[in-house]
């Protein structure tokens, strides 16, 4: 007779199965800041999959002063959750990219042809510094382009430092690099300010991709409780056209 009690007060379930496909999580244990082990890898494979996607890339971080990782690093780790997934009965595909800190590592990469793990579309996930901006952050995103990739920015609503100037996302799409939102910024995850930049790039139109940029299960628990099925829904993001590449 209590059960009332017990009602956890949820909005409708969520299903990101329109998504289909996740382009950004920290799911190979052990490599950087994301999950430690193999059993929390398959415990975010399994909640991704009750979301609704079909795919996921594997996106760990490359950031020289901190986890440097390589084709090889990612690879290794790719086969080892593809085949605890497997072993779980896991259904959805799994693939690996990275997200690519710019720093000077990542441009001597470039500049020596080295091998960089992309998205569908020969995309590279980069990320920015939170604190201070780049002197050069232009010149480096040419750089990819001149090198036959597309970049594509991570979470952008979250360098504060661009909140000066928010011209500056749209130069950057018409440089030729795709944004992607973290769907956490839909929510307040990280705070106000950040959410409201989230919800003004999307009204402007500039959002290609939305990812979970999940370390850890409870940032999918977060993801499937927070207030953001109305944005989700209503912005035609670009997920769905990566599943078949
Ligand atoms: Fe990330």
């Amino acid at each position: 007779m209590l059960n009332w009690l017990f009602h956890k007060d949820k909005q409708k379930e969520t299903d990101l199965s329109h998504l289909g496909m996740d382009v950004h999580a920290h799911i190979i244990p052990g490599i950087d800041d994301g999950v430690e082990t193999l059993e929390q890898s398959v415990e975010m494979l399994t909640k991704m999959q009750s979301l609704g996607y079909k795919r996921v890339v594997a996106t760990p971080h490359v950031m020289w002063d901190c986890y440097k990782n390589t084709p090889d690093t990612i690879l290794h780790g790719l086969a080892d959750i593809r085949l605890a997934a497997k072993q779980a009965g896991l259904t959805l595909k799994i693939d690996a990219a990275a997200e690519y800190f710019i720093d000077e590592h990542f441009v001597e990469m470039l500049n020596n042809g080295e091998q960089l793990l992309t998205l569908p579309g020969k995309r590279v996930l980069v990320e920015l510094p939170y604190s201070t901006p780049l002197m050069n952050t232009s010149e480096t995103l040419f750089h990819i382009i001149a090198k036959g990739y597309r970049p594509v920015l991570a979470h952008p609503e979250r360098y504060t430092y661009f909140y000066a100037d928010p011209a500056v996302y749209k130069k950057l799409c018409d440089q030729g690099c795709e944004l992607q939102l973290n769907i956490l910024s839909l929510g307040h995850y990280y705070g106000e300010s950040v959410h409201k930049m989230a919800i003004t790039l999307l009204k402007q139109g500039l959002i290609t991709f939305i990812g979970t940029d999940s370390h850890r299960i409870q940032h999918l628990d977060l993801i499937d409780n927070c207030d953001k099925n109305k944005w989700l829904t209503s912005y035609p993001f670009q997920n769905k056209f990566l599943l078949q590449e």
